[in-house]
């Protein structure tokens, strides 16, 4: 195999860009020549003493008049028994006399085609690049190989890259395609599921007002006063059950379409607290569970919509109360919040802690989001899930923020965040 790198340090040219844009001049080698009167013993120790070298093109008054191949000029020299005659004669009788001839200019794919092509004899091992009719130098045929093979190699790479590109462009799509098909079909099961419980819900008190008026109706002669009284108190609690029912899901359409405007005004976070409280000492009453209020004694004063922060509070509440196991407490710790350790108060801090199931550390967030249910309390207490996704957009149409969180001892801590206007 010719040692074509050492011929004359000449590397392959073309590294980057298009290999079939490079030309004979940047495959040529610059050699040394010899005359037409030079001996065979004469090039057998030129190429003898200078391993590199893999061809001698042959001028005679300048002109170029054929080209010696290392590998032909030894096997036709090994072949003649007459040596001594032999080496005596001229080079012109071993070279060949009709090298291929390129022009520098020219294409790497035309040289291709030249050397297979127009070479009477087949491939010949180099040829001789010239401009203008004057000899630059000599190109090697394994070079033209090496240059196409880089061609194609490349094109095989591009090839191949663009293919992982595709697939890899498939597969994503593919994938956005299957979360969203997953998250119709996750909205679509949180609906069927919502209509399930809503007509549960609606239907529970609803029951109880048929049943209990139908009861006070046949029994309204002959009853006890305090026996009808407790039928009305019964058709009263499921009407405000159904009630803020109604209000729950009138806030959440208004809040979906945009449509609840604020009606701010001032009002005392504290009283307000302790309001809502009150409306449900019956219900915490009934399981003994001690509502504690813990409050600055001084005001609380905040600019706000009272009705929907009382319907936050409510909700919160109401469902500290409904996963509260009987005889425990709650606790609605009210602080007012500084930035740092100056004055003025930034805000307000509401803590609302139960001491009941908590809520699975993955679901944190997933219980503000409509219709949700924490898996935990999925199967008890009921509820539609709408409470928590309407206090959060209310906090937030009042700039403030509504988190939750477990408390190490165990219960849920609700906080509320009030930003002072
Ligand atoms: N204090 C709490 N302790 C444990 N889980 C709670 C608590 N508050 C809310 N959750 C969970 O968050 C869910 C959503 O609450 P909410 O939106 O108010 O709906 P609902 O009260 O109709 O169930 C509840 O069903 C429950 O799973
Ligand atoms: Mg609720």
């Amino acid at each position: 195999m010719a040692n074509k790198s050492a011929y004359s340090g000449k590397a392959f040219p073309v590294q980057d860009g298009d290999t079939l844009a490079c030309t004979a001049a940047d495959l040529c080698h610059a050699v040394r020549f010899i005359d037409a009167g030079t001996r065979n013993s004469e090039v057998f120790e030129i190429f003898e003493a200078a391993p590199q070298i893999q061809c001698l093109p042959v001028l005679a008054d300048g002109l170029l008049v054929g080209l010696i191949n290392r590998q032909s000029f030894m096997v036709q020299i090994a072949g003649r028994f007459h040596w001594e005659v032999y080496g005596k004669k001229r080079c012109t009788k071993v070279m060949d006399d009709a090298p291929v001839r390129i022009d520098a200019a020219m294409r790497i794919h035309e040289i291709a085609d030249r050397l297979v092509g127009d070479v009477p004899g087949g491939l010949p091992e180099s040829f001789v690049i010239v401009c203008d009719g004057k000899l630059q130098g000599v190109g090697f045929t394994s070079d033209v190989l090496a240059a196409l093979r880089q061609h194609e190699r490349r094109a095989a790479d591009e090839l191949r890259q663009h293919r992982d590109r595709l697939f890899a462009m498939i597969e994503e799509r593919t994938r956005d395609l299957r979360l969203a098909k997953q998250e119709a079909e996750r909205a679509n099961r949180a609906k069927s599921d919502f209509l399930t419980r809503m007509s549960h819900e609606l239907r529970t008190p609803l029951h109880a007002i048929m049943a209990f008026s139908q009861l006070g109706t046949q029994r309204h002669s002959d009853a006890d006063r305090p026996r009808l009284g407790s039928f009305f108190a019964r058709i009263h609690e499921s009407t405000v059950k159904l009630s803020l029912l109604v209000d729950d899901l009138l806030s959440l359409s208004r809040l979906d379409t945009g449509r609840i405007v604020l009606d701010l005004g001032y009002t005392d976070l504290g009283e307000l607290l302790a309001t809502v409280r009150d409306t449900f000492a019956d219900t915490a009453g009934h399981r003994n569970i001690v509502v504690r209020v813990d409050r600055p004694e001084a005001p609380t004063p905040l600019r706000a919509d009272p009705q929907r922060i009382g319907q936050v509070l409510t909700n919160v509440l109401g469902n500290a109360l409904k996963f509260s196991p009987l005889n425990s407490e709650i606790v609605l710790r009210l602080a007012v919040e500084y930035s740092g350790t100056a004055e003025p108060a930034v805000g307000y801090r509401l803590d609302v802690i139960d001491q009941g199931p908590g809520i699975p550390d993955d679901e944190m967030e997933s219980i503000f989001e409509s219709f949700n249910l924490s898996s935990r309390t999925q199967t008890g207490a009921g509820g539609v899930g709408l409470g928590l996704s309407i206090s959060r957009e209310i906090m937030n149409l009042h700039g403030g923020s509504i988190t939750a969180r477990n408390l190490p001892a165990g219960g849920a801590c609700f906080s509320l965040h009030f930003p002072r206007a």
